[in-house]
C-alpha cells in the first residue's frame, strides 16, 4: 500500500441502503466477512415494474434495526467489539441513502464509533476484494442499475473515471428492454435467461460514440430495440422473445467487452475487474474471459451475491478508507451526484 499505515483485527459494521436492499455486514480487516445479511426489497417493487424511492425508504426504515441486529448476532460480535461503522454515503436514492446514514449516525453516537462514508462505486469495486485481493494497477468495469464506468485505478483508494454512461445504465437497459417483452421486474436475469435460448436477428445497432472513447450510451439501443417491437407488432409478425434477448445482450456485450479491454491495453495493465449487478450476466462473463484469454489480461468478476448491491462491499472499501483516515461526523448527509475521485487517497 501507499501512503497511509495498515492496522490489525479491525472490525467495521458497514450498512448499505442506497437503493432497494437493506443490508448490514461484519468485516475483519477488510476481506474476513464474518456477516452479509441482505434484506431484499425485490418483491414489493416488483408490482410497480421498478423501485419506488418512497416504498424503498419505508421498508428501510422497517427493516434497519432487525438487520443490524441478525448481522451481529451472525457475526457473533456485539457493537462493543466494533472499531468503525462504514455506510454508503452515495449515489443512490436520497431517502434511501439517509435511513443507513441516520442509523449509522445513531450507533456511532450511542457506541462512540467513528463513522466511515463510503462511495457505493468504491463499494462495488472493493466486492472483488473480498474474493482475490486487489492488485495494481487494474481496470474496473462496473455494471449495474445505476452505473456504467470504467475505473482505472494505479493503486487502493486511487480512482480515475475513465469512461462512463452518457444516459441509461447498463442494467437500466436490461430493465427497460425486458418491460418491453413483459419481463418481471428486475429483468437483467430473465433477459439473459432467454438470451442463452435465442438467436441474434434483430440486428440491433453497436453504439461505439466517437473512436477511442471509453464513454457508454444505450439509449439508443433502448429505442431501437422499442420501435423494432413497435413495427413488428403493427405488421403482425410474431416476437420472439428470447430472440429479443439475445439480439439485445450481443449489442450490450460486443461493446462492453470491446471498450474494457481496450481500456486495458491502452493503459497498459493486465488486470480487469468486474462489479455491479450486471456483472452476473452470463453472456458478458463468457465474453470477457474468452476476451482476456486472448489477450493476456488476468480477469475476476466477484459470485453474484456479491455483484448485487451488499453491505459486505461498502466494509470492504471502508476498512481502506478507515486506515486512510477518512472520518464522517454527526453532520454526515447523503450525496446522490457524489464522485468516486473525491474518496481518491
Ligand atoms: O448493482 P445492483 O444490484 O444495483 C445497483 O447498484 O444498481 O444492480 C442491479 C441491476 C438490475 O438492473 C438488474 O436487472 C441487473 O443488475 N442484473 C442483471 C443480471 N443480474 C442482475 N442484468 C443482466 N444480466 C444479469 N444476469
Ligand atoms: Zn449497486
Amino acid at each position: 500500500m501507499g501512503e497511509f499505515e495498515m492496522t490489525n483485527n479491525k472490525l467495521i459494521l458497514a450498512i448499505e441502503t442506497s437503493c432497494d436492499e437493506t443490508s448490514v455486514s461484519v468485516i475483519k480487516n477488510g476481506t474476513e466477512l464474518l456477516s452479509n445479511t441482505v434484506l431484499s426489497q425485490i418483491d414489493s417493487h416488483k408490482r410497480f415494474g421498478g423501485v419506488v424511492p418512497e416504498v424503498a425508504s419505508r421498508h428501510h426504515v422497517e427493516g434497519i434495526t432487525a438487520t443490524i441486529d441478525e448481522s451481529l448476532v451472525s457475526a457473533k460480535v456485539k457493537m462493543e467489539d466494533i472499531d468503525a461503522i462504514a455506510v454508503t454515503q452515495g449515489p443512490g436514492l436520497i431517502g434511501a441513502l439517509l435511513i443507513g446514514i441516520n442509523a449509522a449516525k445513531a450507533l456511532a453516537f450511542a457506541y462512540d464509533k467513528p463513522i466511515i462514508p463510503v462511495h457505493h462505486i468504491a463499494g462495488h469495486i472493493y466486492a472483488n476484494h473480498l474474493e482475490q485481493p486487489l492488485t495494481f494497477p487494474l481496470m474496473s468495469l462496473i455494471v449495474s442499475g445505476g452505473h456504467t464506468e470504467l475505473v482505472y485505478m494505479k493503486n487502493h483508494l486511487d480512482f480515475e473515471v475513465i469512461g462512463e454512461t452518457r444516459d441509461d445504465a447498463v442494467g437500466e437497459a436490461y430493465d427497460k428492454v425486458a418491460r418491453t417483452i413483459n419481463l418481471p421486474y428486475p429483468g437483467g436475469p430473465h433477459i439473459d435467461r432467454l438470451a442463452a435460448k435465442g438467436k441474434d436477428v434483430y440486428d440491433f445497432p453497436r453504439v461505439w460514440l466517437e473512436k477511442d472513447s471509453y464513454d457508454f450510451s444505450f439509449s439508443g439501443l433502448k429505442s431501437a430495440v422499442i420501435n423494432k417491437l413497435h413495427n413488428l407488432r403493427q405488421k403482425n409478425i410474431e416476437i420472439v422473445a428470447e430472440d429479443v434477448a439475445t439480439s439485445f445482450q450481443n449489442s450490450v456485450v460486443e461493446v462492453l467487452t470491446y471498450k474494457a479491454i481496450h481500456a486495458c491495453k491502452t493503459y497498459n495493465v493486465n488486470r480487469l475487474i468486474v462489479a455491479g449487478g450486471v456483472a452476473s450476466n452470463k453472456g458478458l462473463r463468457n465474453a470477457l474471459s474468452e476476451a482476456c484469454k486472448k489477450e493476456g489480461i488476468h480477469l475476476t468478476i466477484p459470485s453474484p451475491v456479491l455483484c448485487t448491491d451488499n453491505a459486505a462491499m461498502i466494509g470492504a472499501a471502508g476498512y481502506y478508507l478507515y486506515q486512510a483516515g477518512l472520518r464522517g461526523d454527526l453532520a454526515l448527509n447523503g450525496q446522490n451526484n457524489i464522485d468516486i475521485e473525491t474518496f481518491s487517497v
